[in-house]
């Protein structure tokens, strides 16, 4: 008989309710009784985000019908805490800097909290197997088992959770250097944090978007009478209802808001019609009886064939959206002079960026003005390209940042924000747009898949005198950030060598894939995996050491870039290189002439291990002619505490953190006297994109100066006030010394307020001067250099791969916050493991394959290797405290790190990606006598 009634627990509170069809778990907590702490990050039982404790048991709620917890007892993560006193693994997860964005964290906490109540000394096995099906993508993996670890620890002793072992800056200040906890952390680890998709407005409607669902068509006919009809529906869109212009983009205005009659689909995520309904059901209701007509167009599927002649045109200007070159001396003669020449062509394959936390937007109409709820990684460009669309003045419009559940350079692009206040402006309403996982895989800009060709020359003891290469990088349908990402490619497809003779031809081409833009590693990541797979094949034909070759030729103070930039300071490729090397001997036990050698497990003789190597570097900020600036304002408040204010994005790498501890460290005061504002339009001044590792380096030094700034002007005043020389005022911990008085920060706002001065500033700062590729001279402000060393296990029966170990070593020339730079160094590993093995966004003639998270893999904690982490630090003259970016370069090195360890343990060397098991098994059985003999 069917249920009239629920009744259930949740977190100690009995509630009676009433059965709602098709209701889930999550449904039921998030909606009525208000839980948004359970998290939804795929809605289809693959990423453990939305796990809660029911009787005793971990349960994935998105897929737990709400009557299954009839007469249950259910805890979800605002249960875990007891009033004023954090459960000892939220107090672990924040101590040990497990908390990134913060997205998966209730399902980590919760599916960990479930573990300890059945063992109460879990092995770092248990942790694995229990965790295993709980991902984070922003991969602190390690952190979160010592985390799990650490609370185990604290539980049986009763005593308070053990500190990380974590080593500060090798040049610790007051704050920058030493360890510090995020300013969100505990909001994080409570349920507490809220995410758009959390927020509720009144009257709020919901949206729904109508794909094209083919990939190259022309629009004939749109028909949106029935899905009018559908109970609840409000309004429905379509092109030309677009008050203001039809098209956005972030460089090149070339993506429709939507396509309407006449008009060209060029991806199956285009936008046909919007609707705003009064709930999701009915929207999405409505989308399915919207009837269109397309005239099917031949399907251009790669970058490739893109430029071949004879093949549709995508854009007006044809398929090519640039040719980008690097010119330096005449490869030609290098090649003459070369005692061996090597050429090869690699493929990598698009990728996702699979944050956890899917789009979500929300319009809210305010007066004449619009305000748009989202996480965002470019809030003022947001506000641009929806004004844009409204036909109204920017200034109408208000992007209010909000916690982002990862980007990764995926929330760089517009999502649902123009659509939603498409509808909002139509409706009077707020209006939210929630894509499910499916239209979040479908819709945004990927990771470019390239085919990258490389000719190597070098003399016989390995210096190399010639590099060419050629590279096809396929930016799908619109440009996104595509030629910005595939100069990058194209700039470091030399790696991060001193060669003379440096030509590179990339051609970005338009296809009918999704779009292609921004993803941590920039193109970088591209490159690097051919050419650092071509220096180990160089290394073997001319029967010399990988390290030595690399260090040979290794970019030193002095020399020259591909681009003609001559390295002046802060190049710490060889202190990287070294260090691994003396890292992997100490870590293996290995003499030095048998770390690259394949070894045999005992008593496991089908598992063969080995070390691979490689190395990268990676430009800091825009560079390249840009005005790459930053502003930001720091306040001092009546009750003596601080603000600082930049609309630079936070999305879980720690941005928040680095603010306030350089502002923290002019003004001489503790870092959680100093509270952070970011990403909101109408509040913060303009912080520019969040890409490009530039945030430390350009928002940094804008916090670091507008608080050098203040205290000027404070001290000023308080020399005026008591007649001492400024140069004698002194600041620290316990306040402001000046002439026998020692004030502390409210005495100090009194005094400038008494003064009539205004206790702010607002600094923007420009980062040094760049030039544009083609002119030689500073194309970057500044590089990052990287080594790693992967160690490898494959299973020759199998042909499965594990990664063991990875030591990683950064220069990022200052460590500011030690312990996020760690969650950094964990995560761009783990992403690299996923690149090199697991991640393949597959699409076949424009259709996507991939469309569903279990289709697309990325890893778990069981793919995550032993880290070890190696700060270099090689301070960069202009950076704050010599910071230089570091969120992408400790990705780069991974995957070739990996491939070139499994050529050294079963002699296939792979020249795509991800490494294919079947394709590895295959080869293995083909090449056996390349096998240890
Ligand atoms: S949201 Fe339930 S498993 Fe992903
Ligand atoms: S902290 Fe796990 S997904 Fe970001």
């Amino acid at each position: 008989m069917k249920k009239t009634q629920l009744s259930l627990t949740v977190n100690g509170q009995n509630y009676q309710l009433a059965p709602l069809p098709g209701e889930t778990l999550a449904d039921l907590l998030r909606n009525r009784l208000k839980l948004t702490g359970t998290k939804i990050g795929c809605n289809e039982a693959e990423c453990g985000a939305c796990t809660v404790i029911m009787d005793g048991e971990p349960v994935l709620s998105c897929s737990t019908p709400a009557e299954r917890a009839d007469g249950k007892t259910i805890t979800t993560i605002e249960g875990l805490a007891k009033p004023e006193k954090l459960h000892p693994l939220q107090e672990a997860f924040i101590k040990h800097g497990a908390v990134q964005c913060g997205f998966c964290i209730p399902g980590q906490i919760m599916t960990s909290y479930a573990l300890l109540q059945k063992k109460q000394k879990p092995s770092s096995a248990d942790i694995r197997h229990a965790l295993k099906d709980t991902l984070c993508r922003c991969a602190g993996y390690p952190t979160i088992e010592n985390a799990i670890l650490a609370a185990a620890e604290s539980l049986q002793s009763g005593q308070p959770v053990a500190e990380p072992q974590v080593p500060p800056s090798a040049t610790e200040g007051a704050t920058v250097g030493t360890l510090k906890i995020r300013p969100d952390a505990v909001e994080k680890v409570t349920g507490e944090a809220i995410f758009t998709d959390d927020l509720k407005f009144e009257n709020m409607l919901f949206a729904a978007v109508k794909r094209a669902g083919v990939p190259h068509a022309f629009v004939q006919r749109i028909n949106v009478d029935k899905a009018r009809e559908v109970p609840g529906v409000v309004t429905i869109m379509t092109a030309r209802d677009v008050p203001g212009e039809n098209i956005h983009g972030l460089v090149i205005l070339d993506w429709p808001v939507m396509v309407g009659v006449g008009e060209r689909v060029r991806y199956v995520g285009d936008a046909i019609a919007i609707v705003a309904a009064e709930s999701q059901e009915a929207a999405k209701a409505a989308v399915e009886l919207i009837e269109v007509d397309f005239d099917l167009q031949p399907v251009v599927s790669d970058a490739v064939q893109a430029r071949k002649e004879g093949q549709p045109q995508i854009h007006e200007k044809g398929n090519l959206l640039k040719h980008i070159k690097v010119r330096k001396g005449d490869p030609e003669i290098g090649f003459a002079e070369a005692d061996v020449v090597l050429e090869h062509t690699f493929h990598t394959p698009a990728t996702d960026h699979l944050f956890m936390e899917p789009e979500c937007s929300i319009a809210v109409p305010e007066g004449d003005r619009m305000l748009i709820y989202v996480g965002s990684q470019i809030p003022y460009q947001d506000r641009t390209q929806v004004a844009r669309a409204l036909g109204w003045e920017e200034t109408r419009v208000r992007i209010v940042g909000q916690l982002m559940g990862g980007g990764f350079g995926g929330k760089e692009d517009i999502a649902g924000q123009i659509h939603a206040a498409l509808l909002a402006n139509a409706t009077g309403q707020p209006v939210k747009l929630l894509f499910d996982r499916h239209e979040s895989l479908i819709v945004h800009p990927k990771r470019h898949a390239t085919q990258i060709k490389v000719k190597l020359g070098a003399k016989k003891d390995g210096t190399l005198v010639a590099a060419k290469t050629e590279l096809y990088g396929d930016t799908g349908a619109y440009a996104s950030l595509g030629e910005k990402v595939l100069t990058r490619a194209t700039t470091h497809s030399a790696g991060p060598y001193k060669i003379p003779h440096v030509h590179a031809d990339c051609y970005a081409m338009y296809t009918n894939n999704p779009p292609a833009g921004a993803f941590r590693g920039f193109g970088v990541l591209q490159s690097a995996f051919a050419f650092e797979t071509m220096m180990d094949n160089l290394a073997e034909i001319l029967g010399l050491d990988r390290i030595e070759l690399r260090r040979k030729n290794a970019l030193r103070v002095g020399d020259e870039t591909s681009t003609g930039q001559i390295m002046r300071e802060s190049a710490g490729l060889v202190e990287c290189i070294d260090k691994v090397e003396s890292s992997m001997l100490k870590v293996s036990g290995l003499p030095y002439e048998e770390l690259f050698k394949a070894r045999r497990v005992p008593d496991a003789e089908h598992l063969v291990r080995a070390w691979g190597f490689a190395s990268a570097f990676k430009n800091t900020g825009l560079g390249g002619g840009a005005d790459d600036t930053s502003g930001a304002e720091v306040e001092l408040y009546e009750d003596g505490s601080f603000q600082v204010r930049s609309a630079a994005a936070e999305l879980g790498q720690g941005l928040v953190t680095i603010m306030r501890m350089m502002v923290a460290e002019e003004l001489a005061v503790p870092a959680e006297q100093v509270s952070v504002l970011v990403m909101d339009t109408d509040l913060t001044p303009n912080g520019g994109p969040t890409t490009a590792s530039r945030q430390t380096y350009v928002t940094g030094n804008a916090s670091r100066l507008a608080a050098k700034t203040l205290r000027e002007a404070i001290t000023a005043t308080l020399s005026e006030k008591f007649d001492m020389a400024p140069e004698k005022i002194r600041f620290a911990a316990d306040g402001v010394h000046v002439n026998g008085h020692t004030l502390n920060m409210r005495e100090v706002y009194s005094e400038m307020k008494a003064s009539g001065k205004d206790p702010r500033v607002l600094y923007e700062y420009h980062a040094p001067e760049t030039k544009p590729l083609g002119q030689g001279g500073d194309m970057h402000v500044a590089f990052s250099f990287a080594s790693q060393a992967a160690e490898v296990e494959v299973n020759t029966n199998t042909g499965e791969v594990r990664v063991l170990h990875v030591i990683s070593a950064n220069d990022v020339g200052r460590a500011i916050n030690p312990l996020g730079l760690r969650g950094q160094v964990e995560g761009g590993v783990v992403m690299g493991v996923g690149h090199a093995l697991l991640e393949n966004f597959i699409t076949k003639d424009g259709y996507v394959v991939t469309d569903r998270m279990s289709r697309y893999r990325i890893p778990s904690i069981m793919h995550t290797p032993e880290i070890t982490s190696i700060i270099v630090e090689d301070p960069t003259k202009d950076g704050p405290y010599g910071a230089k970016g570091v969120g992408e370069i400790v990705l780069i090195p991974t995957p070739p790190a990996i491939t070139n360890a499994i050529y050294n343990a079963v002699g296939v060397r792979f020249d795509s990606l991800p490494v294919d098991q079947e394709k590895l098994l295959w080869a293995m059985e083909e090449n056996k006598r390349e096998l240890l003999s």
